[in-house]
C-alpha cells in the first residue's frame, strides 16, 4: 500500500506569498503533504526545473451562453478543454437570465449544459436581467444559499442593461443576503448616441466599435456604479477593467476605504485599439470586439500600474468565443455595422500565459502576485477559499507545472477549444503550462489532454468574504 496516491517531486512551490522548493503529495485528489522529500507514492512526477502552482482559476468566463445573432463557440466541454490544456483547473461561467424568466430554471437549464461534459471543475454567477419583486425577493436569496453566491449585472445591452433604480434595488438585494455583485460598467444611453452618429456619418467599421464606447463612457458608468455601491453600503467588484480613466475612479472609492474591488483581463494589456485600424469585416475585423475595448498603449502601462499595485484583485479572460464565420463575428448582420458584431473574444486557454509572458518575465510582476492574480484571488473572492487556490495541505490538488523558460509563440493551431481564432496569435511569450494536474488527476500534459468530459464536478460556493458583513 503506497502511502500517496501521487507525488510531485524536485520542483519550486510557488504560491501566493512564498516560493520554495518541495515535494508535494497527494491522497484521494487532496494535498496531504508538502514537504521537503515526500517518499512512497504510487506515482512520480519528476518536476525538476519546473514551478508547482495552483491550478489557474478563471472567475469570468461565457460558456454556452445563448447571443442574439450569433452561438457562442464553446460549450461546457471544449470551453473547459481549453481551460486545462492553458493551465486553469477552475471555472466560474455565467448562468444568464434571459427576460421574463425565472432565475431557478436558467440555473437547471446550465447545469443539464455543463452535467458530464466538463474537463475542469466549475461554478456558476447568475447574470441579473429582469430584477423582479419574486426574483429578488425569493429566487436570489435561496440560489445564493444554494452556492451561486456572486452575481453580474450590465449598465449597457439592450437586453441586459438595468436603470439606476434598478440598479439600486439589486444591490440592496445583494447587501441583504450577502452576494457579491459584479457590475459591467459601461453606459447604455452614451453608447447608444455615438453609436447613432457614427453610423450617420458612414462610420461602420470593426474599429468604430472602439470609438463608441470610449474610455470616458466606461469611467462614467463606474464612477455611477460605485456611487450606487456607497449609498447602499454594499461591496461591488468592477469587472473587465479596460483602462486608465475607469481604473483611476476604482482607486479613488479604495483609497475611501470603499469595498469596491476589481478585475482586468489579457486584453487590456495584449490588445490596443490600433489591432482593429483599417480592418473590415472581409480582414476579420470583428475578431478584436469586445467590451469594453482594448485601449491605447498609456492604458496598458495604467492597467500595469493597477496590477502592481494592487488595484485588481483578479486577473480573468472574459472568455467569450464567436467563430469568425458567418455563424459567429461574420454575420450578415454585422458586415452592416460593428454595432452587430457579437461582443466578446476567446482567452481562457492564453490567460495564464498572456500574465506570464508580459508580465512575469519581463518583470512587470512577480511569481507570487501571478498566482495571486489567477488563482488565490479568485478562489478568496468567490467562496473557493481554502479548498481551491494554494498549495497546501488539505487544498484539492488542482496544481499546474509550469516552465518559465519554454518559449512558445501563440498560434491557433496549439488551441483546444473550438473557437476558430485566437486574438494573441503571434504573440511570442516565455513561459508555458507542461502538465495540468485536477485533484490529483493528470488532465494535460504538453498539450495533450488526458482527462474525460465529466472529469470536472460543480462548485457550489460559500458566502465571499468580500461580500458584506
Ligand atoms: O465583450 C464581452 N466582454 N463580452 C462578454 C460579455 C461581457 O460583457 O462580459
Ligand atoms: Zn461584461
Ligand atoms: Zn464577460
Amino acid at each position: 500500500m503506497s502511502d500517496y496516491d501521487l507525488s510531485i517531486r524536485g520542483g519550486t512551490v510557488v504560491t501566493a506569498s512564498d516560493t520554495f522548493r518541495a515535494d508535494v503529495g497527494i491522497s484521494g485528489g487532496r494535498i496531504v503533504a508538502v514537504a521537503d522529500r515526500v517518499e512512497g507514492a504510487a506515482r512520480e512526477i519528476d518536476a525538476s526545473g519546473l514551478l508547482v502552482m495552483p491550478g489557474g482559476i478563471d472567475s469570468h468566463v461565457h460558456l454556452a451562453q445563448p447571443s442574439s445573432g450569433a452561438q457562442m463557440a464553446d460549450g461546457f466541454l471544449t470551453g473547459t478543454r481549453g481551460a486545462i490544456a492553458g493551465g486553469t483547473t477552475t471555472v466560474i461561467p455565467f448562468a444568464m437570465q434571459p427576460r421574463g424568466e425565472s432565475l431557478r430554471a436558467v440555473v437547471q437549464d446550465y447545469h443539464k449544459k455543463a452535467e458530464g461534459q466538463a474537463f475542469a471543475d466549475y461554478g456558476f454567477h447568475l447574470i441579473i436581467t429582469d430584477p423582479t419583486p419574486s426574483v429578488l425577493g425569493q429566487e436570489l436569496p435561496a440560489l445564493v444559499g444554494d452556492g451561486y453566491t456572486s452575481f453580474k449585472v450590465f449598465m449597457t445591452y439592450a437586453d441586459m442593461v438595468l436603470n439606476d433604480r434598478e440598479l439600486l434595488e439589486v444591490f440592496e438585494c445583494a447587501r441583504k443576503c450577502r452576494a457579491l455583485v459584479m457590475v459591467h460598467a459601461e453606459g447604455y444611453d452614451a453608447i447608444k448616441f455615438m453609436t447613432e452618429r457614427l453610423e450617420q456619418a458612414g462610420k461602420t467599421a470593426p474599429y468604430y466599435h472602439g470609438v463608441s464606447r470610449p474610455e470616458i463612457v466606461e469611467r462614467e458608468a463606474a464612477h455611477r456604479a460605485i456611487s450606487h455601491a456607497e449609498l447602499i453600503d454594499v461591496p461591488l467588484m468592477i469587472v473587465h477593467v479596460s483602462g486608465r480613466e475607469a481604473m483611476e475612479q476604482i482607486r479613488w472609492a479604495q483609497n475611501r476605504g470603499m469595498k469596491v474591488y476589481a478585475e482586468t483581463c489579457p486584453q487590456y494589456v495584449a490588445l490596443t485599439a490600433d489591432d482593429m485600424k483599417g480592418l473590415n469585416m472581409d480582414d476579420s475585423g470583428g475578431k478584436y470586439v469586445c467590451s469594453p475595448p482594448p485601449r491605447d498603449h498609456e492604458s496598458q502601462e495604467a492597467i500595469w500600474q493597477g496590477l502592481q499595485q494592487g488595484v485588481f484583485k483578479t486577473f480573468s479572460s472574459d472568455h467569450c468565443p464567436f467563430m469568425d464565420t458567418s455563424e459567429g463575428k461574420r454575420n450578415p448582420q454585422a458586415r452592416t455595422s460593428f454595432k452587430w458584431v457579437p461582443n466578446g473574444i476567446p482567452g481562457v486557454e492564453t490567460r495564464m500565459q498572456v500574465l506570464w509572458g508580459l508580465g512575469v518575465d519581463k518583470g512587470r510582476i512577480g511569481m507570487n502576485e501571478f498566482v495571486a492574480l489567477t488563482s488565490t484571488n479568485h478562489a478568496k473572492m468567490y467562496g473557493l477559499y481554502p479548498k481551491k487556490g494554494s498549495i497546501a495541505a488539505g487544498f484539492d490538488a488542482d496544481i499546474v507545472l509550469w516552465d518559465p523558460n519554454k518559449k512558445e509563440t501563440i498560434r491557433q493551431e496549439l488551441m483546444h477549444g473550438a473557437c476558430d481564432y485566437t486574438p494573441y496569435e503571434g504573440l511570442e511569450v516565455r513561459g508555458w503550462p507542461v502538465m495540468t494536474i485536477l485533484r490529483g488527476k493528470p488532465v494535460c500534459e504538453e498539450g495533450k489532454i488526458l482527462g474525460a468530459p465529466g472529469d470536472g464536478g460543480f462548485l457550489a460556493r460559500a458566502i465571499s468574504p468580500y461580500a458584506s458583513k
